[in-house]
């Protein structure tokens, strides 16, 4: 049965969540985004209200929710902003729940739990200087010796790069697969920051997302024990990807957060600002620009909400996530474009919010994957060139 209504328990973490949001990142937002700087008491109210690992289960110290309620949390955060989303989106989305369906119960033990309780920070490092959507690219690699490896290379464009406590780091650990571009070389590996050799900075000037600290990370040889890779040796891209599948997710959830915050913002205005004497909502250009934000915030939680739905069932969803993730990104690019349209010159300042929301709306069509790798996908899929099959394990579902 199809069932639209959210649990007791979702409107419960949602409620959380957008309190946090609303004490901890909507009044002090733009000045922390003119100063491009990171707000570090973000994480610890994310971690005192024990969302850092919403739906982590609870043997791994998590909450135990489901993924319609990580996406409800990405929401709601980025309806305040973009940053605090991303801040949540690659600790839980790309690594804690990479660690879930992908480690050993000692890796699990050592580091899931600890990311789970928000005592320590996690992030992912697939891209590179050289490498983003092209993620077989890769230069970084890890050669065996003896029971460790020695990890050379440099991870670019790295959410809480300078932040996090531990990296998940994507290498070729097989050079004569590195020379012919066969994916089956590259390995998952759980790297400290406290790890010797590894250091990090972070990348000024950013267009968007400013509050959020994203950087590099340089691995000069680093070395890390066998005991600290995820999965098998061949199966790094495949957990690359199933990352990204979770990801995408959180990606798409907290876009139709924006696109709400450009509705909520762009009517308060058009019902208070006048021309040719009478309100600008009763002009119907105006209207047409609010109609179709309510479009793609429709539309665009249908689509994330029925891939939180398979990801509930254990179900691969690569391709609904990718749909999720090109719509939602694409409507909540038009969205603030038109808010700061109907805003006219106010939208043009900080003085309104509308302004951050569109240059935070831009990054989302670019990372985790661009709106063109998501389109090729989909048309892959539709020509046949692609299908989904089972990988050895997949990001579990949720049990109650
Ligand atoms: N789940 C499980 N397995 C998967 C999978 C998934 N989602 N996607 C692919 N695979 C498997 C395939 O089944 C295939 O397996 P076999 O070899 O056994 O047949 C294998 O992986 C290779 O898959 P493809 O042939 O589909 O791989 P491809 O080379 O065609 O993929 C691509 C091309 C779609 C462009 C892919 O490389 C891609 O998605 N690129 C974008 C990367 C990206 O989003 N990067 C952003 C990272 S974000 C970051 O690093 C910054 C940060 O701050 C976090």
């Amino acid at each position: 049965m199809i069932d639209f209504e959210l649990t007791e328990d979702h409107k419960m973490v949602q409620s959380v969540a957008r309190e946090i949001a609303a004490r901890k990142v909507a009044p002090t937002i733009r000045d922390f985004d003119r100063k491009h700087e990171f707000d570090p008491t973000l994480i610890t109210a994310l971690k005192e209200a024990d969302l850092m690992g919403v739906c982590v289960p609870e043997k791994y110290g998590g909450m135990g929710m489901d993924y319609i309620s990580l996406g409800l949390v990405c929401e709601e955060l980025e309806y305040a902003d973009t940053s605090a989303r991303v801040i949540f989106s690659v600790h839980i989305g790309l690594n804690s729940m990479t660690l879930l369906g992908w480690a050993s119960e000692e890796q699990k033990e050592k580091y899931l739990i600890p990311q789970a309780k928000g005592e320590k920070i996690a992030t992912f490092g697939l891209t590179e200087p050289g490498a983003g959507t092209d993620a077989v690219g890769i230069a970084t690699t890890a050669d065996k010796d003896g029971d460790h490896y020695i990890l050379n290379g440099e991870k670019m464009w790295i959410s809480l790069a300078d932040v996090a406590d531990n990296f998940l780091i994507f290498a070729w650990t097989d050079r004569d697969k590195k020379e012919k571009r066969d994916h089956s070389g590259i390995s998952c590996f759980i790297v400290e920051r406290e790890f010797e050799g590894v250091t990090t900075g972070s990348i000024p000037g950013k267009l968007g997302v400013r509050a959020g600290n994203t950087g590099w990370i340089a691995m000069q040889d680093v070395k890390v024990s066998k005991e600290n890779m995820v999965g098998e040796p061949d199966e790094g891209f495949k957990i690359a990807m199933t990352c990204l599948d979770g990801g995408r997710y959180t990606v798409a959830a907290g876009s139709t957060g924006l696109i709400k915050a450009c509705i909520d913002a762009s009517v308060e205005y058009c019902r208070t600002r006048k021309t040719f004497e009478t309100e600008i909502s009763q002009h119907q250009l105006v209207k047409e620009m609010l109609a179709e934000m309510e479009y793609g915030y429709q539309a665009g939680r249908l689509l994330w909400w029925k891939a939180g739905w398979l990801k509930n069932k254990g179900v691969r969803n690569t391709r609904e996530t990718a749909m999720a993730k090109w719509f939602c990104t694409d409507q909540a690019e038009k969205a603030a474009y038109n808010a700061v349209q109907i805003h006219g010159a106010y939208g043009f300042s900080d003085e309104y919010p509308v302004e951050r929301f569109f240059r935070n709306s831009k990054g989302a069509a670019i990372y985790e994957g661009t709106r063109e790798i998501q389109k090729l996908m989909q048309a892959d899929y539709l020509l046949g060139f692609r299908k989904d099959k089972e990988t050895r394990l997949m990001v579990p579902g949720y049990e109650e």
